[in-house]
């Protein structure tokens, strides 16, 4: 009898702990070298998300890995994303900055049986890779169209492209060109530079030389956005009159210290900024500032990072801690919610999210810092990047 009752409080204890697992997520990013506050802000959002709502989903406890990937380096990212895979038995893949680092990882979702949730890569045909990806930071097709049309809306007629050349650029290029013409104006030329690019002084006389009254301009946040800014001010185009157009990847907050006055004024449309007025940002920039320890160093990935966690929380609830990637993915198809950006969904054609992109505009607080003033609402944009690639 004693035998029989110690045997069904063993398999008792055993059933609990079957459904208590351990829920185990990989995050590749750039934690270290001239990425590393990017990297950072992935940090800040997760742990302001576990800030606020604990690291228990039912019974589970989420666990995160971080994996360092300085810069792009397709190779670098889909090795550790396999070490974290096979070795340590993720159940959720989830970060990845650049896109190279996440195309190279979506050939192994499906045999690993886990979902990919990219808090930042922006080229629109990652989620085309493979069924098992969902994104929830924006594209720069989505980012890019907008400021086509406000040029068009603010008189520009001629204006050049110059991107960084490689999957976002492009995709920014060709969302600004084939709106900006669609609505009437001319791109006179697009400058394509490769991402290792700093000296960016021939560019700008390129510019000057092209006569366009404005450039529009991707490169990846970072510290080659701010080279770019500040060659832009220092190469006296404005003072020529040429205007600054571009995603706000070029003006993130954590740069716009360094750009200064000369930024003041600079147009972007971008889906988050640190200014955005609703409560639920301002309890995600609260969390976020104590996550990160240094206030002026928060920016966008951030964001893309806590809603991301939102949506890994969503898939662990829908496959009770089981590790199911189909249905943890098929879980979050359509799912709405109140973002610190505003209110977004996922699109269960594309697994991409559906947001509102803003215009802003670079202004000087009475505090004497610099932030992204909203100024316009383009409303629940989906992806046009990958209906313009049929
Ligand atoms: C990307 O590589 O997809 C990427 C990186 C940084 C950005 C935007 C896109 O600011």
């Amino acid at each position: 009898m004693k035998k029989l009752i110690l045997a069904a409080a063993a398999s008792l204890l055993m059933t609990a702990s079957a459904y208590a697992e351990v829920i185990k997520v990989g995050v590749v990013g750039p934690f270290s070298g001239p990425f590393a506050i990017q990297g950072k802000n992935f940090k800040a959002g997760i742990d302001a998300y576990l800030a606020e709502h604990g690291n228990k989903v039912g019974e589970n406890t989420i666990e995160i890995l971080y994996r360092d990937v300085p810069q792009p380096d397709p190779a670098q990212s889909k090795a550790l994303a396999q070490e974290l895979v096979v070795k340590e038995g993720v159940q959720y893949l989830a970060g990845f900055y650049f896109t190279p680092d996440a195309m190279a990882v979506t050939p192994l979702l499906k045999q690993g049986n886990v979902p990919m949730v990219i808090m930042n890569a922006a080229t629109s045909a990652i989620v085309t890779k493979s069924p098992l990806v969902v994104r929830t930071s924006f594209t720069t097709w989505q980012t890019s169209a907008p400021m086509a049309k406000t040029a068009r809306e603010r008189g520009v007629e001629k204006a050049i492209t110059v991107v960084s050349d490689y999957g976002p650029g492009v995709d920014s290029e060709t969302a600004f060109k084939t709106t900006f013409e669609k609505e009437g104006g001319t791109v006179v030329e697009s400058i394509r530079m490769p991402l290792s690019t700093n000296d960016f002084s021939p560019i700008m006389q390129r510019v000057r030389d092209s006569g366009a009254q404005a450039v529009f301009a991707f490169l990846p946040s970072g510290p080659t956005t701010l080279g770019f800014v500040k060659a832009y001010n220092e190469n006296g185009l404005k003072q020529a009159g040429i205007q600054f157009l571009a995603p706000g990847d070029l003006t993130q907050e954590s740069d716009l210290p360094a750009i200064g006055d000369a930024g003041v004024g600079i147009l972007t449309t971008f889906h988050y900024s640190i200014a955005h007025d609703s409560p639920e940002n301002k309890a995600f920039v609260a969390a976020a500032q104590k996550a990160i320890g240094n206030p002026a160093e928060l920016s966008f990935p951030s964001v893309g990072a806590y809603d991301g966690m939102f949506v890994i929380t969503k898939m662990i609830e829908a496959t009770g801690g089981k590790q199911d990637a189909e249905k943890a993915v098929e879980a979050v198809k359509g799912l709405a919610w109140e973002s610190p950006r505003g209110p977004v969904s996922i699109d269960p054609e594309t697994r991409h999210i559906t947001q509102n992109i803003y215009l802003r505009e670079v202004a000087k607080g009475d505090d004497g810092g610099y932030y992204n003033k909203e100024i316009k609402t383009f409303e629940k944009q989906p992806d046009p990047g990958l209906a313009a690639a049929k």
